[in-house]
């Protein structure tokens, strides 16, 4: 089962991952817990071209994400879907759509779903959660934590990453499973409403499975 925390930046998703991630091992299941851009040699390379905003390129960007997640799904010794075929859930705080939202900023958003779909009907994921939250909101978290702020924690890209996410979402609707949570809520209260749909999820699959 693979399950991918969406959301904009400073929504909480990495903290939900974690937070999600203890408590299914606290219940006994094996989990992999993991990220996009990875911290592999071409999540490194995305990495560097976001330390360096004058002279990155949104299509090289857009390309390099699409290898990147390739490696993370297929790499023999670190892929998802290696983790995945030796029965662990793999948590991942990111994952192809993502880039339906960022990188669609700048890029068609046709061309993202045809060079990702490789990748999304190898590993599709088997629920999305998208942690919602008020650029506003995530702005401040961002602000109030950290000292750098990335190539896209702008208000406006916020604003437009966000009404990109709902257009992807409306396109993935008869594809996808996605859950949205209210993020703008506790971490603890967050944190419930994720635990309560994964548990629902992982039971209503269970059910159909023979
Ligand atoms: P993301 O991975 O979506 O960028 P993080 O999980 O890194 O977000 O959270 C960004 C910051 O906001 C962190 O400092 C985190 O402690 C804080 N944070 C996360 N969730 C909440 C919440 N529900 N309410 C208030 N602050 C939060
Ligand atoms: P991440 O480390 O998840 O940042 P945050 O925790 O602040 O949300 O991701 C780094 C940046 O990479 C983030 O601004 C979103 C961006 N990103 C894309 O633009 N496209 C993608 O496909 C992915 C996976 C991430």
């Amino acid at each position: 089962m693979v399950i991918a925390f969406e959301g904009i930046d400073g929504s909480g998703k990495s903290t939900q991952a974690q937070k999600l991630a203890q408590r299914l091992q606290d219940l006994g299941k094996i989990v992999h817990l993991t990220q996009e851009p990875t911290q592999n040699p071409l999540g490194k390379m995305i990495r560097n071209q976001f330390a360096h905003p004058d002279c990155a390129s949104q299509e090289i960007i857009a390309g390099l994400f699409v290898a990147d997640r390739l490696d993370h799904i297929f790499n023999k010794d670190y892929g998802m879907k290696k983790h995945s075929e030796e029965g662990a859930i793999v948590v991942t705080d990111r994952y192809y759509i993502s880039s339906y939202a960022y990188q669609a900023v700048y890029m068609p958003l046709d061309w993202l779903m045809m060079a990702n779909s490789y990748a999304a009907q190898s590993l599709p994921a088997d629920l999305h959660l998208f942690i919602d939250v008020e650029p506003d909101i995530a702005l401040s978290r961002i602000n109030a934590n950290r000292s750098n702020v990335d190539l896209y924690e702008t208000k406006e890209m916020l604003l437009k990453v966000r009404a990109n996410y709902l257009t992807a979402f409306e396109l993935l609707k008869n594809k996808e499973k996605i859950i949205f949570i209210d993020g703008n809520q506790s971490q603890d209260l967050v944190g419930e409403q994720v635990l309560n749909q994964v548990l629902q999820f992982i039971k209503s699959k269970n059910k159909i499975q023979p």
